[in-house]
C-alpha cells in the first residue's frame, strides 16, 4: 500500500528533530507500490530516507521523500556454517540485530543499538566497534528508477568503504532505490573483540553468545551517545579523519599520547572526538545546538528546538577550531539535505 502526503512536516522523520517540510512524502510496503508509483508526476528531487538518523535538513525539502516500510526477515538456512538471510529495508536496524543474537546468530551483534533501518545501514556502511556492515552484507536489490524495474547487486560490486558506497557516489546518487538486504551470518562463533572498549570487557575471555556482547556493546553505547528519543542527534557528526604519518607526527607534538589507529600503507586514522576535545569544545553550547559532553563527535539538539542553522554554525565554528589547531579538515559525516 501506498501512503501520501503533501506539505509533510518531516519532524518525525528526522532524528536531528529538525522542524522542515517536504512537498511530498510517500511510505510503500512493496516493491509493486513502487512499480504502480507515477515518478513523473511527483515533485523533483526524489529522495530516500530511513529513520532519517544520518540526516541534517538544512531547510524545507521541495522534492519528494520516499519511506520504505517493506518488512520481511527470511532465513535461508540449510544447516551449514553460513546462514543467508533477507532483510527487507525498512526493517528497524536494531530490531534485526536484536533478533538474530536471540536466534544465536553471530554478524550483528557489534552494530548494536544504531539508529536507522535495514536500507540505510546498507547505504551508509555503518560501522562499530570493530565491524562494518559490509563485513556482513553478501547482496542488495532494488528498484531502479532509470529503468522502472528491480535490479541487484552483489556486495562488491558495492564499492563500501569507510562510511561510503556506491549509492553515494554522485553519478548514481538517487538512482537506485533500496528494496532488501541479504546478509550472511554466521552459527559458528566468531566474536569480534579486538576494539579498546570491548577488549578490556573481555579481557581474554571468549563470550558465550552474540547476546552477550550486545548486551555490552549496549552499555558502552548508552554510556557515550545521545538516546535520539530524549536529545535529537544524528549520531557521529563527523568522519574521522585520516592523515599521512608525516602530518600525524605534526598534531601529535606537545602530547605525550595521541589516539589513533594505524591504516594499511602508513595512513594513520585519528579520532575527530580527540581533535574536537583539544580545541575546547566539549559540551560547548551555542544557541539551541551543542556538542555532546560526552562525545563531542557527536552534536545535539540541546535546546529540543535548534534551528538548522544553529546546528550548521556550529559545525562551522567546530571545523574552523580544528583546522586552526591541527590543519586537519574535518568532513562531516551527516548528509546535509
Ligand atoms: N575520544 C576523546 N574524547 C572523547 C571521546 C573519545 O578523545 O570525549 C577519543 C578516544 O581516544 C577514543 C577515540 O576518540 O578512544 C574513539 O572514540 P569512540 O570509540 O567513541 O569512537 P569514535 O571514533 O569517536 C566511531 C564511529 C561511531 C562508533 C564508534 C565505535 C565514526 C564517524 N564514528 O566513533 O559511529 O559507534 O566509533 O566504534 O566513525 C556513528 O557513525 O554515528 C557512530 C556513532
Amino acid at each position: 500500500m501506498i501512503r501520501r502526503s503533501d506539505n509533510h512536516d518531516l519532524s518525525a522523520q528526522n532524528t536531528f528533530r529538525m522542524k522542515v517540510s517536504c512537498a511530498c512524502y510517500i511510505e510503500y510496503d512493496t516493491i509493486e507500490d513502487l512499480k504502480s508509483l507515477d515518478f513523473d508526476s511527483l515533485p523533483k528531487p526524489i529522495m530516500s530516507i530511513g529513520e532519517g538518523s544520518n540526516l541534517l535538513f538544512t531547510k524545507d525539502f521541495e522534492g519528494t521523500v520516499l519511506r520504505s516500510c517493506i518488512d520481511y526477515i527470511k532465513y535461508f538456512d540449510a544447516g551449514a556454517d553460513k546462514v543467508p538471510l533477507a532483510v527487507g529495508s525498512g526493517v528497524k536496524w536494531d530490531d534485526l540485530v536484536a533478533k538474530t543474537c536471540a536466534d544465536g546468530m553471530w554478524g550483528m551483534e557489534n552494530l548494536s543499538l544504531i539508529p536507522g533501518t535495514v536500507g540505510a545501514a546498507a547505504v551508509q556502511n555503518i560501522g562499530a566497534y570493530g565491524v562494518e556492515a559490509k563485513d556482513i552484507i553478501a547482496g542488495v536489490t532494488c528498484f531502479d528508477l532509470q529503468t522502472r524495474d528491480k535490479t541487484a547487486f552483489k556486495v562488491h560490486e558495492l564499492r563500501y568503504g569507510y562510511r561510503d558506497s556506491l549509492f553515494k557516489d554522485p553519478e548514481f546518487k538517487g538512482r537506485y532505490i533500496i528494496t532488501g538486504v541479504l546478509f550472511s551470518l554466521s552459527r559458528v562463533p566468531s566474536p569480534k573483540i579486538e576494539y579498546g572498549a570491548l577488549k578490556k570487557i573481555f579481557d581474554g575471555r571468549q563470550p558465550a553468545s552474540p547476546m552477550e556482547v550486545r548486551e555490552e556493546i549496549i552499555r558502552i553505547r548508552r554510556e557515550k551517545l545521545p538516546d535520539p528519543e530524549e536529545i535529537g542527534s544524528a549520531g557521529s557528526f563527523f568522519k574521522n579523519p585520516v592523515v599521512s604519518a608525516a602530518q600525524f607526527a605534526q598534531i601529535a607534538q606537545g602530547y605525550d599520547t595521541v589516539p589513533h589507529f594505524v591504516l594499511e600503507g602508513g595512513f594513520v586514522k585519528v579520532p575527530a572526538a580527540w581533535m574536537i576535545e583539544q580545541c575546547g569544545f566539549k559540551g560547548v553550547r551555542k544557541g539551541g545546538a551543542a556538542v555532546y559532553e560526552k562525545q563531542p563527535l557527536v552534536i545535539v539538539n540541546a535546546s529540543g528546538t535548534a534551528a538548522p542553522d544553529e546546528i550548521v554554525a556550529l559545525e562551522q565554528e567546530v571545523i574552523d577550531a580544528v583546522r586552526a589547531k591541527f590543519g586537519v579538515e574535518l568532513h562531516p559525516e551527516v548528509e546535509h539535505i
